[in-house]
């Protein structure tokens, strides 16, 4: 099948649903300028986010991952005025493109970036009783996704959502002889996930102006 399809139906679908304005497009700019990878999520998986965050009224919301801050951004912008996005980020030369372009957005009151390994922070987070957060975003490194997600159900309540990005990886995660430890991280997240009582979880395959993925979506029943 001739993939182009599923890329010009993503602009079809985001300049109706999901136009980007000029902090979103500076955002991306700013990736190609300051030598950073074009990781971040499409424009349409930012309006996901933000349906998401709707349908659960979320107020407060972890992302693991901000890279330079275009899905923070999404995330941020469908908070109410008294919500908050804390980011974890453990390259600072990303963490400080983020901010700027956080600012840039005029979101900074509203985003809370945390510099360091999420594997570190996260227990910090916990020992330190952080509320419970309504809306989980894992996009950092795909190894330690289960422990990412471990974590992420302790810092919830029941009904919060964890969503979990790159899980099916151009369709790799069926290869079960694969050495490639971001695929070996995603199928042992999708593997526990069938298995995990705490949560009720499904994956969506994502096509698009990106490679073809999937996303985890997971609402919590019990912590
Ligand atoms: C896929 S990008 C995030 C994209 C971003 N969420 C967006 O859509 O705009 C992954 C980011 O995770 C960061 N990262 C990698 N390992 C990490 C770790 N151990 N802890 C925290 N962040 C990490 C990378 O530096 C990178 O900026």
């Amino acid at each position: 099948m001739n993939t182009d399809i599923f890329s010009k139906v993503d602009n079809y679908i985001s300049n109706l649903l999901a136009p980007e304005d000029k902090a979103l497009s500076d955002t991306i700019s700013t990736l190609v300028s300051e030598g950073l990878p074009q990781h971040s999520v499409s424009a349409n998986q930012g309006k996901f986010l933000q349906v998401l965050m709707i349908a659960c009224n979320a107020k407060r919301v972890l992302e693991l991952g901000t890279l330079g801050g275009y899905s923070t951004i999404w995330l941020a912008r469908a908070l109410p005025e008294n919500g908050k996005v804390i980011t974890i980020e453990v390259d600072p030369h990303h963490g400080e493109v983020a901010k700027k372009n956080i600012d840039n957005a005029g979101l900074s009151h509203k985003v809370e970036m945390r510099t360091g390994k999420a594997l570190d922070i996260l227990p910090n987070l916990i020992a330190n009783k952080e509320e419970p957060f309504d809306l989980i975003f894992i996009d950092a490194d795909k190894p330690p996704y289960v422990e990412y997600f471990n974590y992420a159900v302790q810092l919830s309540r029941p009904g919060t959502l964890i969503i979990c990005d790159n899980v099916i990886r151009d369709g790799k995660a069926l290869d079960m002889n694969s050495t490639d430890e971001k695929v070996v991280g995603v199928q042992r997240l999708n593997e526990m996930l069938g298995q995990n009582t705490h949560v009720t979880a499904t994956i969506l395959q994502t096509v698009g102006v990106k490679e073809y993925d999937g996303m985890a979506i997971a609402v919590v029943n019990r912590v």
